[in-house]
């Protein structure tokens, strides 16, 4: 390994790791449903849900049903990372909010 690869390696393992697999973003009791969207979920499906790459990732208006969301978030996609620091009632009050989007 070169000196450029030795530094590089550990930067592209973590944009790996932020790009899929278990997300550490984790909400505190108090953190609102809006919160909680433009802290965890924004970056990817952008403000208000309008998809950050174009309408790719857009949520908002999804008719996708609330079961489909919360196991979305409980579980992640292929890209998508989980979410295991939201517990069980945030992430019905984070999958509801997105349904008003
Ligand atoms: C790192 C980027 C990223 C983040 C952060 C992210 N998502 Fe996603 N999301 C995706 C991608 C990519 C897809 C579609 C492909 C897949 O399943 O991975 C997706 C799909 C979805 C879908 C399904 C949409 C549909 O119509 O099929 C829902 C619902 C969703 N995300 C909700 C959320 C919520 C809620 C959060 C925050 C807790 C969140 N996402 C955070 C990347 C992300």
């Amino acid at each position: 390994m070169n000196t450029t690869t030795k530094l590089l390696a550990p930067l592209a393992a973590a944009a790996l790791l932020t790009g899929c697999g278990a997300s550490e973003y984790s909400p505190s009791i108090t953190t609102t449903p809006a919160e909680m969207f433009a802290d965890g979920c924004q970056s990817c499906h952008g403000e208000k849900g309008t998809g950050k790459f174009g309408l790719l990732l857009r949520i908002a208006g999804s008719d996708e049903p609330i079961e489909e969301i919360l196991e979305k978030i409980e579980k992640g996609g292929t890209v998508m990372p989980s979410f295991p620091g939201i517990n069980t009632a945030q992430r019905l009050a984070l999958a509801t909010y997105i349904k008003t989007l």
